[in-house]
């Protein structure tokens, strides 16, 4: 009816669809997720779940993260990540694989849940068995309340506020944002974090929700490049480091909104079978913030142009060379490497929104998707 058509409408707040309003709500929604807890002047980071259970989370012999589809994006970040600030091993598993596969669990490990519904049935069940073995189960989730966040025995909601669109962006910024939190506080608590470092990182992670928007500001120049590539039948997404789980969310969603295959791929690997694909018609997406590989994507991107690829790359601002070798770039403003996937996703997102747009699919509906998936 009219009236449904109109409350819908108030919904989307003057966007014309839930996906651009909550890839636009970014900013508000990291900033929510650091309220409260992160106090960059004071350099100090309070979170309940993990202050109560510190001892514990310091003496893990192990972090297993357990997640589905965009979920266990944002845990390969924190798998980088922990290990590098807390010196600790972890490893990310799927859910679905994870609840069958017989794997070894015992008491002393630390299970961290990532769900944004906490009603993923795979992730719900792999919990369930983990719990049964002696781990512990902590939750990062963003429904509150939900059956993940019930059944943890610790947890930090995320805070992003109601995800209605099917591709998560929102949400996963700010499973980010607190996984990168619990990653900060642990190592400085461990000592495996310099003091210097630690305020450092915090600074940084304070000044996310402003980069975030100056990314946004970008959306005119990334809707062009939208409808420049949307006829690619294949579209190719490399990265490294930290920006390795970013191609792959990248490659992720477009293929959710644009239904275009996608792949992501760590981009040393590309010589391992992908390059074969490389001709006139495949845009190659580069996550090429500037980081300690920087020059080796350089000269990626170069093999690719070599091979007569289309390069899209999205760079820190000022990027020279970089922008010489690509089609077409888009820019990010500098950050710490560590923090700055959570900027070099937003141009990502945004470009699997509008080569959906122009190609006139149901963004906030992609076929055959659904929000949550509760069945196996
Ligand atoms: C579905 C959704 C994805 C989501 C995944 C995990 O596939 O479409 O957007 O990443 O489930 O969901 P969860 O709620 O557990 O994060």
């Amino acid at each position: 009816t009219k009236l449904d058509m109109e409350l819908a409408a108030i919904e989307k707040g003057g966007y014309e669809h839930f996906m651009l309003k909550e890839i636009f709500e970014q900013p508000t929604a990291v900033f929510d997720c650091l309220r409260g807890r992160l106090d960059a002047k004071k350099g100090t980071i309070t979170m309940g779940g993990i202050d109560q259970h510190l001892d514990l989370l310091r003496e893990a012999n192990r972090i297993i993260i357990v997640g589905c589809g965009t979920s266990w994006h944002a845990g390969l970040l924190a798998e980088y990540v922990l290990e590098e600030l807390c010196r600790v091993p972890v490893e990310v598993e799927y859910a679905s694989e994870f609840r069958y596969r017989n794997p070894v669990i015992n008491p002393g490990d630390v299970i961290i849940a990532v769900s944004q519904s906490g009603e993923t049935a795979d992730t719900l069940v792999a919990l369930e068995n983990a719990k049964n073995k002696g781990a512990f189960i902590f939750g990062v989730v963003n429904v509150v309340g939900s059956s993940i966040a019930r059944l943890s025995q610790a947890g930090a909601y995320t805070h992003a506020g109601p995800e209605i669109g099917v591709a998560s962006t929102k949400a996963f910024t700010a499973q980010l944002t607190v996984l990168y939190m619990i990653a900060i506080k642990l190592g400085y608590s461990k000592g495996t974090l310099s003091k210097e470092r630690y305020q450092h990182l915090i600074n940084e992670l304070s000044l996310v929700p402003d980069k975030i928007q100056d990314a946004l500001n970008e959306a005119t120049s990334i809707e062009k490049l939208a409808k420049k590539y949307q006829h690619a039948r294949d579209f190719l997404f490399l990265g490294r480091g930290y920006n390795f789980p970013i191609a792959l969310e990248g490659a992720l969603k477009l293929k959710e909104i644009s239904y275009i295959h996608a792949e992501g791929y760590p981009a040393a690997e590309m010589k391992h079978g992908p390059i074969a694909l490389v001709e006139e018609t495949l845009p190659v997406v580069f996550v090429a913030t500037r980081d300690v590989y920087h020059e080796k994507l350089v000269s990626n991107a170069r093999e690719i142009k070599a091979r007569k690829g289309q390069v899209l790359a999205v760079i820190t601002e000022n990027d020279d060379l970089f922008e010489e070798i690509a089609d077409d770039t888009i820019s990010v403003p500098a950050a710490d490497e560590l923090i700055a996937p959570l900027i070099s996703v937003v141009p990502l997102q945004l470009l699997a929104y509008y080569t959906g747009l122009a190609k006139g699919l149901d963004v906030d509906k992609p076929r055959n998707l659904a929000k949550s998936v509760t069945v196996e």
